[in-house]
């Protein structure tokens, strides 16, 4: 076995097996050191201290995007979001992530995927509530899906609001469907009957 001049050998010798001494470079073993030095604090500051985990930051995050406002599913709720800019703005970005995929971030719909929500036209509702309804258990048998396990109540009465928003400034998009509204009819109480 050839031996270079930079590389001495150990002066230990285990049954003819002998060992160069090969020192690691001082920056791998700062290296090290340092990690060793660095999970003292971390360890306190996320184990026993104040830093969150990753469940306790997910757990914080998803209450921060929670809307609670204890508001009531009927018609004149609706309409009165309808005009509150500042109650409208907390759920357009919902509104962009869960619902502009299929009608767009105007709200004018696309070819086979949704309809045009600009309009003065709708298929499936004839007042306010029944918006929230169809957020509630999606429109069966289409792509509208039920927004119940996405959306809790009350970000579901305003974005009901926020979808009869866009009905203020059309969009040129999907060709109208179903029924004109023009005035909204504004019942008493979502959940009261209608007399026959
Ligand atoms: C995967 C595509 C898709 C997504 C995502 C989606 N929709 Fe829809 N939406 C549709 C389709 C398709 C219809 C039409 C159902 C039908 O044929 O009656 C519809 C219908 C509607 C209607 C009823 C329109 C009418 O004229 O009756 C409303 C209101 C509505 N969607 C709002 C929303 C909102 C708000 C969101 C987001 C929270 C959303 N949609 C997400 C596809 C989608």
């Amino acid at each position: 076995m050839s031996q270079s001049v930079d590389d001495p050998l150990l002066d230990h010798n285990y049954d003819g097996i002998q060992e160069f001494d090969n020192p690691l470079p001082g920056w791998w073993k700062m290296l090290f050191w340092g990690t060793i030095v660095f999970c003292i604090p971390y360890t306190y500051w996320y184990h026993f201290g104040p830093g969150l985990s990753i469940q306790e930051k997910f757990e914080a995050d998803m209450k921060a995007n929670t809307i609670v406002l204890n508001l009531s599913d009927d018609a004149e709720t609706i309409l009165a979001l309808r005009d509150d800019p500042e109650k409208l703005a907390l759920v357009s970005s919902k509104f962009a992530s869960l619902c502009a995929a299929c009608h767009q971030p105007s709200g004018a719909g696309l070819p086979n995927l949704g309809p045009n929500l600009t309009d003065k036209h709708w298929k499936n509702v004839q007042k306010l509530t029944d918006i929230t309804r169809v957020l509630r258990d999606g429109v069966p048998g289409t792509a509208m899906v039920s927004m119940a396990s996405t959306l809790n109540k009350d970000e579901r009465i305003l974005m009901a609001a926020y979808v009869a928003s866009l009905s203020k400034n059309y969009v040129e998009g999907q060709p109208p469907e179903g029924e004109e509204i023009l005035v909204w009819p504004v019942e008493k109480t979502a959940d009261t009957p209608q007399e026959e």
